[in-house]
C-alpha cells in the first residue's frame, strides 16, 4: 500500500503548523522524518493518522483520496500511529490496552479476550515483540510499554505505522532491540515513519530521510549521502556545533553532600542503597547508569519528591533531609524531572502560568498575596525568547507546544532562577540538536557561575560531553567514579561499569 501526501497545510490560529507538504510512503521502506522542535512533524503525522483534518491538500491511499474523520477511519485504512507521548491506561492489562477502543464494535466477552491474548502472543512471535498479554502497564518498563503500542496498532492490522520519536525514553541498549524490531516490519512490507532527533539512530535506520523546517519539507536524501553535519544543518537552517569545547575548573565549596543514603521504592524494595556523595560548586557530576538502578529514587531524595528511609541529605551545611520540596526549591535547588508531564508541568496550563508553577509567590511576581499577572507573563515572554521557545504567545496551553519545547518550558523555568544546585534528569531528552546546544551551554554557563551541577542522563554521550566527575550507579550503589575534568574518561569503561563489570 502506496500513500502520498500531497500539498497538506494545518493552521493552528496564527501558527502555520505545515505548509503544502508533500510526502510519499512506501512498502518496505523506512522513512526518517527530522525537524527542529516545532517544525511541525507530529503534526503532519497527526493529519495522517486521522486525529487532525487538512486545512488544505488531500491524502492519497494507491492513488485513491482518503477522507479520514478520525483515527478510526485511518486505523480501517490500514495506517496506525505510536504517539510521542504513549496513550496507554496504566492500570489496564497488556491485552486490554491493546483490545482497548475496539472491544464495543464485537462486544468483548471472555472468549473474545482469550482470543486476543493469542493474537498479541503471535504478534509477539512474528516480529520479536515479546510481552506478557497479563501484564499491567504501569509494572512495565517503558522499553516494553513501546512494544505494547506497536502490538496495539500491529493487531488493528495496519500497513503503515507512524512511530513519533519511539527511542527518545529508550536505553540505548533497548534501541538496538527495537530496532531489530522495526527492520523485521520493513521486511515484512510495512511502511514506516520513524521521527527523531538522534542524527545517529536516523542515519542507521532510515532507507530515505525527508527534514522539515517551519512546517516546509526543506531537504530529502539518502542517508548514504547524508552526514550529521549535513542534516543538523538542513533542520537548522545554519551550521550547528556537535562539540561543547568545555574547559576544566578547579571545583569549590561542597553544595550538597549525601551521607549513607537509603531510599525504598514503593513497593518497599530497596532503590538506592547506603549511598554516599558529595556536589561541589562550580562542578558538574554525572550520573550514569542503566535505567532502574536507583538513579530516579536517589534523585527524588535529593529533591525531596521522595523520603529517605535513612540517612541525611545536607545542602550548604544545612540538614535537609525532612525539608519539604518547596522549601528546597527556596533555598536554591533547580530541579529538571524526567517525566515532563507527570511532574514537569501542568499541560492545561499556559505557558505563562507554568513558568510561574513553583515561584508564582515570590515578590517579583505577588503583591499583597495576589499573583500579578501581567508580571508573570512579561518575564514568562522573556524566557521564552531567551530560551527559543516556539510559540505565538506565552497563552497558549503548555498541552499545545510541540513535544521538545515542553521541554524546554521546563528548563527555562527552573535555568532562570536563583540558583545553587541544578538537579537535571534527562534534561535534553526530545530536544533537537540546536536546543541540545543551547541547554548544554547553559548548562555549563550554572556551573561556571558556581553552582553545583547533577546530570543524570540515559545517554552516555550526554554524561561525557559535561561531566566533571562522573559517578556509576549500579543496584542501588556508587560501584565507580571517573574524573573527567581535563578530558572524558573512556566511553567503554564506563560502559562495562554500568553493566556491574569492574573497570
Ligand atoms: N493543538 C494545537 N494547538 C495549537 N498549536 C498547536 C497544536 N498542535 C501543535 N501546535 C503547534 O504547531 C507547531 C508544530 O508542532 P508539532 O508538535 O507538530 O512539532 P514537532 O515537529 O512534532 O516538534 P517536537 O520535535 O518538539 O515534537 C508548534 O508551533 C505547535 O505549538
Ligand atoms: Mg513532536
Amino acid at each position: 500500500m502506496q500513500v502520498e501526501l500531497r500539498g497538506l497545510t494545518k493552521r493552528f490560529g496564527p501558527v502555520v503548523a505545515n505548509r503544502a507538504v508533500d510526502l510519499v510512503l512506501k512498502p518496505g521502506e523506512v522513512l526518517g522524518l527530522l525537524g527542529e522542535n516545532g517544525a511541525g512533524k507530529s503534526t503532519l503525522m497527526n493529519m495522517l493518522c486521522g486525529l487532525y483534518t487538512p486545512d488544505e491538500g488531500e491524502i492519497l491511499i494507491d492513488g485513491q483520496p482518503v477522507h479520514f474523520k478520525g483515527p478510526g477511519e485511518a486505523i480501517a485504512a490500514g495506517i496506525g500511529m505510536v504517539h510521542q507521548h504513549f496513550m496507554l491506561v496504566p492500570v489496564f492489562s497488556v491485552v486490554e490496552n491493546v483490545v482497548l477502543g475496539i472491544e464495543p464494535t464485537k462486544r468483548l466477552d471472555f472468549l473474545d479476550l482469550a482470543k486476543a491474548r493469542e493474537q498479541v502472543r503471535e504478534i509477539g512471535r512474528q516480529y520479536g515483540l515479546e510481552v506478557d498479554p497479563d501484564a499491567l502497564i504501569e509494572s512495565l518498563p517503558v522499553g516494553v510499554q513501546q512494544r505494547v503500542e506497536i502490538i496495539k496498532v500491529l493487531f488493528r492490522s495496519a500497513d503503515v505505522l507512524i512511530l513519533d520519536e519511539p527511542t527518545a525514553v529508550l536505553t540505548p541498549q533497548e534501541v538496538q532491540e527495537f530496532f531489530e524490531i522495526v527492520r523485521s516490519l520493513r521486511d515484512d512490507g510495512k511502511a514506516i515513519v520513524f521521527i527523531t532527533h538522534k542524527l545517529n539512530e536516523i542515519l542507521e535506520i532510515a532507507d530515505r530521510i525527508s527534514v522539515l523546517r517551519n512546517g516546509e519539507i526543506v531537504g530529502e536524501g539518502d542517508p548514504a549521502d547524508l552526514t550529521k553535519e549535513t542534516l543538523a544543518e538542513m533542520m537548522v537552517g545554519r551550521p550547528v556545533s556537535l562539540s561543547l569545547g568545555k574547559t576544566a575548573r578547579a571545583p569549590g565549596e561542597t553544595i550538597l553532600d549525601v551521607r549513607n543514603l537509603v531510599v525504598l521504592r514503593d513497593d518497599d524494595r530497596m532503590a538506592v542503597d547506603n549511598i554516599s556523595l558529595s556536589i561541589h560548586s562550580g562542578e558538574i557530576v554525572g550520573l550514569a547508569g542503566v535505567q532502574g538502578n536507583g538513579q530516579s529514587a536517589l534523585i527524588e531524595a535529593i529533591t525531596g519528591l521522595r523520603q529517605a528511609a535513612s540517612g541525611t541529605v545536607t545542602y550548604l551545611g544545612e540538614d535537609i533531609t525532612g525539608v519539604s520540596v518547596r522549601k528546597r526549591h527556596r533555598m536554591g535547588i533547580a530541579h529538571i524531572p524526567e517525566d515532563r508531564l507527570r511532574s514537569g508541568l501542568i499541560a492545561d496550563f499556559t505557558i505563562a502560568e507554568n513558568m510561574v508553577l513553583d515561584t508564582y509567590y515570590d515578590d517579583r511576581f505577588a503583591q499583597a498575596g495576589q499573583v500579578v499577572w501581567t508580571r508573570a507573563e512579561r518575564w514568562a515572554a522573556k524566557a521564552a525568547s531567551e530560551f527559543d521557545i516556539r510559540t505565538p504567545s506565552v497563552f497558549l496551553k503548555a498541552g499545545n507546544l510541540s513535544g521538545g519545547n515542553q521541554q524546554k518550558l521546563i528548563v527555562a523555568r527552573e535555568l532562570s532562577r536563583e540558583t545553587k544546585l541544578v538537579v537535571a534528569a534527562q534534561p535534553t531528552r526530545g530536544l533537537d540538536v540546536g536546543s541540545i546546544e543551547y541547554i548544554h551551554r547553559r548548562l555549563l554557563a550554572a556551573r561556571d557561575e558556581g553552582d553545583g551541577i547533577l546530570i543524570m542522563s540515559s545517554e552516555l554521550d550526554e554524561i561525557l560531553a559535561l561531566s566533571d566527575r562522573i559517578l556509576v550507579m549500579f543496584k542501588g550503589r556508587i560501584v565507580a567514579e571517573f574524573d573527567a575534568r581535563e578530558a572524558p574518561p573512556d566511553k567503554s569503561a564506563v560502559g562495562l561499569s554500568m553493566a556491574g563489570m569492574a573497570a
